[in-house]
Parts: C-alpha cells; structure tokens; sequence
C-alpha cells in the first residue's frame, strides 16, 4: 500500500517537490492513464492546502468531458473555448484565475470556488484535456503553482497511455 507522505507546513516549493517523487513512485511501472490520473488527483488533494476541487476534463469527440477528480459533483461536459477549462484547452496554454467572478464565462460548478488554475494536457503536440483546480479562496494559485502542476502533468503524460480516454 502507498503512503502519502505529510507535507503539512512545507513552503510550495517543498509539497511540488515531495509530490513530483510521490507520482513518479504511483505510476512507476502503471501506465494506465486513467488510473494514474485518479491517483494524481488524490495526491493534489491531499497534499495541497486550500482546494475544493482537483481533476481531470479529457478531450473526447472534441468537448472535454469529466475524469477523475476529487470534489463535488461537477459540470460533465465544457465545450472548447468555454469557461476557464474550455479557454485554457484552446489557447493550449495555463490559464490562473486570481478571482473567477471577474472571468467572462466561468463556468460555476461549486459556488465556493473563488480562485482557479487550469493546465492543458498535451502529449506530442495532441491535446489530451486539461487538469482543472479550484480554491474558496481568492488568489490561491500564482506562477509557482502553475509551474509545479504543469511539470507534474508533464511526468503523467510521460508516464501514461491514454488510448481511447482522450484525444
Ligand atoms: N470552473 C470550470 C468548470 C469546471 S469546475 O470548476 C470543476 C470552468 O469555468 O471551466
């Protein structure tokens, strides 16, 4: 059985760091996307403070559709180009909301969410979806987060298969 290690008290920097080796051993010699991605979404969850939601959106028959996550039941499919999730899968690109009040288009799936980053998934240059986080509070998420959570998308995608899930 797999241990979560405590991170409770370390800076960003040292949760980024405990969770990169953390994934690496999850999906060591796994590569099934599907489970690999839950298991990402119960290490983010756990590990960092302040989210009431964390998980996946794959991009099947061009929307994006909801994956594994860990939160309240949410909104299952997002078209392209619609609220943050859509917005980042288009411009292929990280997108941090510091107030989701003031994003055109939000999509509101739990009203407590105050603040919200979303990282585009993308194996070869093929758009597999996005990893969406939510916070209650305003301004959780900055240019650390967006960089640790992108570098641990990158280890899933390195990691995985998707097939069929995705693309
Ligand atoms: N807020 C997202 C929708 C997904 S939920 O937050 C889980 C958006 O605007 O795309």
């Amino acid at each position: 059985m797999h241990t979560v290690r405590s991170v409770a008290g370390l800076p960003k920097a040292g949760i980024f760091a405990e969770l990169r080796q953390q994934l690496a051993g999850l999906i060591a010699g796994e590569r099934d996307g599907l489970a690999n991605a839950a298991n990402l979404t119960a290490l983010i969850h756990e590990a960092m403070p302040a989210l009431n939601w964390a998980g996946f959106y794959f991009l099947r028959g061009g929307e994006l559709i909801l994956g594994p996550f860990q939160g309240k039941v949410a909104c299952v499919r997002i078209p392209l180009g619609k609220g943050v999730c859509g917005t980042a899968a288009e411009r292929r690109e990280t997108v941090v909301v510091p107030d989701v009040h003031e994003f055109p288009g939000h999509i509101a799936c739990d009203a407590a969410s105050r603040s919200e980053i979303v990282v585009p998934l993308i194996q070869s240059g093929r758009l597999l979806g996005v990893l969406d986080l939510d916070s209650p509070e305003p301004g959780r998420f900055d240019r650390e987060d967006a960089d640790g959570l992108q570098t641990l998308v990158g280890l899933l995608i390195d990691g995985s298969d998707f097939g069929r899930l995705a693309g």
